[in-house]
């Protein structure tokens, strides 16, 4: 494990979009701070510009700002520490996943919850971007949460996220070394070489 060198490089030395990518780190609690409505709308357009399979967009949001929503969902969910001034529910739509082999609805359902995962990372950067910061949560109830926020039967919440003014400046966590999980032309090359072209 090493801390990224690269993470703490101040915005100067990176190209703006690389520093955000390499300082983001999750944010858990936050400043009692409102977002205001354009402030949530950019971040929404940047979350639906993410890549999807086919650019099918099988995924549905549910932007969640009423205080006693954002209570009512922490209730059920585990993973949402402190009170976020807004959380995004990140679903998956049956509707758009259907097929009538069930071996490739079954591909095409998964590969649309990836699809959601990448908009939810797109969100949590672009949050950061612009000094929020927010945190991907498996840990909630399903069952609960679908009920409390009246989703029909083809909507599948994958990951609630909980997006605020970072009540303190964020902790960058420990990676893995880039020379462990990174392979070049064969697994287990570890060295890189650049190919004669
Ligand atoms: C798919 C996914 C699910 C996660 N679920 C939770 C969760 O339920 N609760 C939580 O506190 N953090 C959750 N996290 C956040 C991770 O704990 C966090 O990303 C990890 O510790 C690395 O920290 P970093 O994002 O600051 O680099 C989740 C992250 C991912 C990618």
């Amino acid at each position: 494990m090493s801390k990224n060198p690269q993470k703490d490089s101040p915005p100067g030395e990176l190209p703006d979009a690389l520093h955000v990518l390499r300082t983001r780190s999750v944010v858990r609690n936050y400043a009692p701070e409102p977002v205001d409505d354009s402030g949530i709308d950019q971040l929404l357009d940047a979350m639906l510009a993410a890549p999807s399979a086919s650019n099918k967009q099988a995924w549905s949001f549910v932007v969640v700002r009423d205080p006693a929503s954002v209570r009512r969902l922490r209730a059920f969910s585990p993973g949402i520490i402190g009170t976020p001034a807004f959380c995004v529910l990140a679903c998956v739509d049956q509707n758009l996943t259907k097929h009538h082999s069930p071996s490739a609805a079954e591909n095409i359902h998964a590969t649309s919850k990836l699809c959601v995962a990448m908009a939810v990372e797109n969100l949590l950067l672009a949050a950061h971007a612009v000094g929020l910061g927010g945190c991907p949560v498996h840990s909630f109830r399903k069952d609960a949460v679908g009920a409390l926020l009246g989703l029909p039967e083809h909507i599948e919440p994958v990951l609630i996220v909980p997006i605020g003014r970072p009540a303190s400046p964020p902790t960058p966590s420990e990676r893995r070394d880039k020379k462990e999980v990174v392979s070049h032309e064969v697994w287990g090359n570890h060295s890189a070489t650049t190919p004669a072209l």
